[in-house]
């Protein structure tokens, strides 16, 4: 596919929206990086680095991870992988989260001259995504999200690429995703500023991520195309 201009996007949306899912689901369509910052993180605690260490008692507990540890460790990806220029497509899932990673971002963007293009809120009930993250399972080394009722794996409780066994999140928890959905909801409003007023947000709802996709392909398309 050929592009008027780089892709730099940032996916907004509660825990369990299905950012994700929609990652994937635009890495089979477009030419373009992503990262995660929950799947960074899962990393880093799994290699026992000192911002892994860090990181778990946050997550286990549904709390945030503090900013500075956030904005090193997401800039410094950026800076080494060498995606702060005006040629690369990237995509942000999980980060910023709250006003001062966004002011932080932006900063270290403008530097660059290579701001972000497209901020999308994926807007999604609150009330089925309980139920959804029940059903969730994942391959830790790779991010890959399965739902045993949405999309399962093909052999169950196995990667479809490795074969290699998936396992349940530490923070999937009833009491512990109530804790993150409203921590969301609370961080929300302060990025909606800032991103409305720099004009690029949009917001895509619907009930299941086989509504949302096709919205935001299309917007990629119109956008980017
Ligand atoms: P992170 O890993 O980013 O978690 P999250 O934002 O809570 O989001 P999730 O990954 O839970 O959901 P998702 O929107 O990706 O949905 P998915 O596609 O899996 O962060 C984890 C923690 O790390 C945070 O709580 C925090 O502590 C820390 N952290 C991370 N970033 C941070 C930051 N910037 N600052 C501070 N702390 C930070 O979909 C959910 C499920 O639904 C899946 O099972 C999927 O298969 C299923 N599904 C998708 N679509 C459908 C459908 N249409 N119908 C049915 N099921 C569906
Ligand atoms: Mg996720």
């Amino acid at each position: 596919m050929k592009l008027s201009h780089p892709i730099r996007v940032l996916l907004l949306g509660a825990p369990g929206s299905g950012k994700g899912t929609q990652t994937s689901r635009l890495l089979k369509d477009f030419p373009i990086n992503s990262l995660s910052s929950g799947d960074i993180l899962r990393s880093q605690i799994k290699e026992r680095t000192p911002v892994g260490i860090t990181a778990q008692e946050y997550i286990t507990n549904g709390s945030l991870v503090p900013d500075k540890v956030m904005i090193d460790l997401i800039t410094g990806h950026l800076k080494t992988h060498n995606w702060l220029n005006s040629s690369t497509n990237w995509l942000l899932d999980g980060f910023p989260r709250t006003k001062p990673q966004a002011i932080e971002l932006n900063k270290v963007l403008g530097s660059r001259s290579c701001p972000l293009n497209l901020v999308v809120e994926l807007d999604v009930p609150q009330s089925l995504i309980l139920q959804r993250i029940e059903a969730r399972w994942v391959h830790l080394n790779s991010g890959r999200v399965y739902n045993l009722d949405y999309n399962p794996p093909k052999v169950p409780y196995k990667d479809d690429i490795t074969g290699e066994p998936l396992t349940k999140r530490d923070d999937d928890t009833a009491a512990v995703f109530q804790k993150r959905l409203d921590g969301y909801n609370e961080e929300i409003k302060g990025l909606r500023q800032v991103y409305e007023e720099e004009g690029v947000l949009f917001k895509i709802s619907g009930e299941t991520s086989d509504i949302i996709y096709p919205q935001l392909k299309q917007l990629v398309l119109d956008k980017f195309s």
